[in-house]
């Protein structure tokens, strides 16, 4: 039986609900700790341009660590397979931001989906160009599937990543001492800021992924992408990277691919059925959405959406 979407959307967005406010918002990004702790949208877009809304669906937080994804397809349509020359395809089981493996890896970060996994495939993703040109490129294809304009980086946001960015730095310029880093580390770390401080709604969102859902064609503008191959491999690291040490969990709980951002976004792909993407700014202990996670849970189990 084809389930109502729509009201499966309606119950899920209702069940976590009582939830808003729980968890901690990320506070590491000064500008990140504004944000009001009982905001809490959710959208489905389906591949026939329906989108399913609750709550705060068209309301624009900072997309941060889901900013990855976009990335990484990004760098895999502009350098192909030679990215795995830079970056591995293993869960870490660590924090978003550590930099322990680093050390007995030879500079090879585990995944794309970490900071400095996040970190090289931008490196990689400039490929000799201005940090501003590669900046348009991915708000311009995050534009074009949203098929709104308005997707733009938020200043405030960025300007807060970079002043407490030591971190992120650090990640940078241990790579580049495994010469695993192609770019100067301001340069990179440049342009992964600013992708981390894009602005968005739930609604604009979950249009952005679905050609993750439909094999890396946009079904509104029937253009290929990316490969379909290349669309699945995004999928299966999203399902066993996207939300670091939480993510066996979260594919434990919710059974499908997703990747959450400190900003309390997470972008979900239902492979050939819809994209979802939920926000709330509460966050568990790995930097999930709390009341997100929940509202994906019981989504996914009402609609009988898994990849299982
Ligand atoms: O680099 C950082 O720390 C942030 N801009 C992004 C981290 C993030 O979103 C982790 N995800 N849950």
């Amino acid at each position: 039986m084809t389930p109502d979407l729509a009201r499966c959307v309606a119950e899920a967005y209702q069940v976590a609900l009582p939830h808003r406010g729980q968890g901690r918002v990320a506070d590491y990004i000064p500008a990140l700790a504004k944000v009001d702790p009982n905001r809490f949208g959710f959208a489905l877009a389906l591949p026939d341009g329906t989108v399913h809304a609750a709550g705060d669906a068209d309301i624009a937080f900072s997309i941060q660590s889901v900013s990855k994804v976009f990335t990484l397809a990004l760098a895999l349509r502009r350098v192909g397979s030679s990215l795995w020359d830079s970056v591995g395809r293993e869960p870490s089981g660590s924090a978003f931001n550590s930099i322990v493996q680093l050390e007995s890896e030879q500079g090879i970060p585990r995944n794309p989906l970490i900071n400095a996994g996040a970190i090289a495939t931008t490196d990689r993703l400039i490929d000799g160009r201005a940090g501003d040109a590669v900046i348009d490129e991915i708000l311009d294809f995050i534009r074009a599937r949203a098929g709104d304009d308005g997707v733009d980086i938020d200043r405030d946001v960025a300007a807060s990543e970079s002043e407490t960015g030591a971190r992120n730095r650090s990640l940078g310029y241990f790579m580049q001492a495994f010469d695993n880093l192609r770019h100067p580390v301001e340069a990179v770390t440049g342009v992964y800021f600013r992708q981390c401080a894009i602005a968005m709604s739930c609604r604009q969102l979950a249009k952005a992924g679905l050609f993750l859902a439909m094999e890396g064609r946009d079904p509104l503008t029937g253009e290929q992408l990316i490969d379909p191959h290349r669309a699945r491999r995004i999928n299966a690291i999203m399902m066993l990277c996207g939300h670091y040490d939480n993510s066996g969990e979260f594919a434990f709980r919710v059974g499908l691919p997703g990747k959450s951002g400190v900003g309390g976004g997470i972008l979900c792909i239902a492979p050939g059925q819809g994209s979802i993407a939920v926000w709330s700014p509460g966050l568990n202990e790995a930097g999930t959405s709390l009341v997100g996670a929940l509202a994906l849970e019981h989504f996914a189990y009402a609609a009988g959406w898994s990849v299982f």
